[in-house]
This record gives structure tokens, C-alpha cells and sequence, in this order.
């Protein structure tokens, strides 16, 4: 049996997370799509709505499980008892940061492999502050984040 992670801030969750999520979705026989508490990010959602949101937008996918944590994600992993973290890779600009997480992580947990999926490349512009800053000004994000989670952004930045 197979166990992958996939993490992130998810503040808040994307039609790019989803996309990379799907996709490991149904290469694994359980995926953790987990939540870090990064402390040198300002969170706009709790916590607990991002995790909410998470868990309405992969409602359909029954080997998805959503989880927060504090700490390493290589810890996470290992407690989660996953074999592989999986980065998606949107623009020639995440490589280099991507590729140095992965030797960080490779160097803290050598038994843990990273796998990189590519992005879809219409959906390689979004990110959680283009949401974030789109939806501060109204703006429509149908495009940019899941249906499921569009009632709870809308309503966070209500004027
Ligand atoms: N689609 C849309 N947006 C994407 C995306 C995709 N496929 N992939 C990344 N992004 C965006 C995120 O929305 C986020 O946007 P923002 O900066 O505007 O908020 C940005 O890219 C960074 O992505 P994310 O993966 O959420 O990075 P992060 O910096 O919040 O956290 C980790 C990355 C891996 C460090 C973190 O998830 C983690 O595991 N932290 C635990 C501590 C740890 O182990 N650190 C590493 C070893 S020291």
C-alpha cells in the first residue's frame, strides 16, 4: 500500500492544489494532503478553515485524507507512514526553490523520495496571494479556486 504527502500553507486552497492533489489522487493508494503551520507566514484562513475547505473540495476522493501539523513535514510523513512527498511544479521559478527543499528533505529523511508533477499550464499563474489579493477587490474567482471552497473566501473579504 502506498501513502504520499502533499503539503502546503493551502491559505487558501486553489484550483492549482487541486489539480496536483487529483492527479497524485490516483497514483497512490492514500494520499495526505497536509497542512504545515509555516510561523513565517501571516495566515489569512484558521487553521481549522482551511482544513474545512480542504475536506469539501476533496469530498469526492475517497483515499484523500486531510491533516494538520506542526513541525517537519518529513516528520509528518514518517508518523503518516508515507513513502513519498509530492511537489507540484507550476513555472521555471518554483525549481529552485523545490529542488532545494528536496535535498533538505533528502538530507533529514533519505528513505523519503520527492516527486514533482508538473502543473497544469493554465493554471500555473494562481497562487494563494493572487487569490488572497483578488479576492480583497471583488474580483471573480471562479477561475481560480474551487467551487467549494468559493463561499468561504467570498465571505472572509466581504467589504
Ligand atoms: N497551485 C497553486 N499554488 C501553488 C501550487 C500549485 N500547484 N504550488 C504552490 N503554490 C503556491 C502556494 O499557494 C503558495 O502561495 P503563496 O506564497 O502565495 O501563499 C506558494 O506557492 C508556496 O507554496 P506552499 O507549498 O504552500 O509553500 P509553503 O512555503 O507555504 O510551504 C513547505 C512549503 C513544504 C515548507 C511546507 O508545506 C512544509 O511542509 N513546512 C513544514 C516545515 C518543513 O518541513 N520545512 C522544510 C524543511 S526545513
Amino acid at each position: 500500500m502506498s501513502t504520499w504527502i502533499y503539503s502546503g500553507s493551502f491559505d487558501p486552497v486553489t484550483l492549482g492544489h487541486l489539480d496536483i492533489l487529483q492527479k497524485a489522487s490516483r497514483l497512490c493508494d492514500t494520499l495526505i494532503v497536509a497542512i504545515a503551520i509555516n510561523p513565517d507566514k501571516q495566515g489569512c484562513f484558521s487553521l481549522e478553515e482551511r482544513k474545512a475547505m480542504l475536506e469539501r473540495c476533496t469530498g469526492q476522493l475517497p483515499n484523500v485524507r486531510v491533516e494538520v501539523f506542526h513541525g517537519l513535514l518529513v516528520e509528518q510523513a514518517r508518523r503518516s507512514g508515507a513513502c513519498v512527498i509530492v511537489r507540484g511544479i507550476r513555472t521555471y521559478a518554483d525549481w529552485e526553490y523545490e529542488n532545494q527543499l528536496c535535498e533538505v528533505n533528502r538530507r533529514l529523511a533519505p528513505e523519503l523520495q520527492t516527486l514533482y508533477l508538473p502543473c497544469d499550464p493554465q493554471l500555473s499563474y494562481i497562487s494563494s496571494s493572487i487569490v488572497r489579493e483578488m479576492a480583497r477587490h471583488q474580483a471573480d474567482l471562479t477561475h481560480v479556486v474551487p467551487a467549494q471552497a468559493l463561499e468561504a473566501i467570498r465571505q472572509r473579504f466581504q467589504p
